[in-house]
């Protein structure tokens, strides 16, 4: 079975953005982790990474009509971004997996990060594990398929 693991604006930019909250490591490396998490499940995976909202929507869209899982770091588009709440509302609707991952925990931080408009329709929201946040979010796809 095939997961998306989609990544919204500013998450290319990891490693070199704010290391002190995000860490190290880089995008490159979190797509790496991923495919050898997934292979260890038996699960195949697909890591994606956008800058622009209608491109991560489409990407939710082609879940849908491929009935792919979907483990989703909505970035900044977490906290206000109604479109991509509307398409995810889709992935709930079909009855597939939404694991929402954040690596910092947004509710330790800015006020403005404290409201997801993505968690009501999540299957479950995962924050503040860094990079093992998708190893269990993999893990949580794995178990749901079974
Ligand atoms: C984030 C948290 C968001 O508030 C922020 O806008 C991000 C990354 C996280 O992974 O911790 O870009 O989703």
């Amino acid at each position: 079975m095939k997961v998306l693991v989609l990544n919204g604006p500013n998450l290319g930019r990891l490693g070199v953005r704010e290391p002190d909250v995000y860490g190290h490591q880089d995008l490159h490396q979190l797509a790496e982790q991923c495919a050898r998490w997934a292979s260890e499940l038996g699960l195949d995976v697909e890591v994606r990474q956008s800058d622009d909202e209608a491109e991560v929507i489409h990407w939710i869209h082609e879940a849908v009509d491929h009935h792919h899982p979907v483990i989703l770091n909505p970035a900044a588009f977490t906290h206000y971004s109604y479109g991509l709440a509307d398409a995810a509302a889709q992935l709930h609707t079909a009855k597939l997996p939404l694991i929402e991952v954040h690596i910092s925990n947004p509710a330790s931080r800015e006020a403005f990060r404290r409201h997801s408009v993505i968690s009501p329709v999540a299957t479950s929201t995962i924050t503040g594990l860094g990079f093992f946040g998708y190893k269990l979010a993999l893990e949580a796809v794995s178990e749901l398929q079974q």
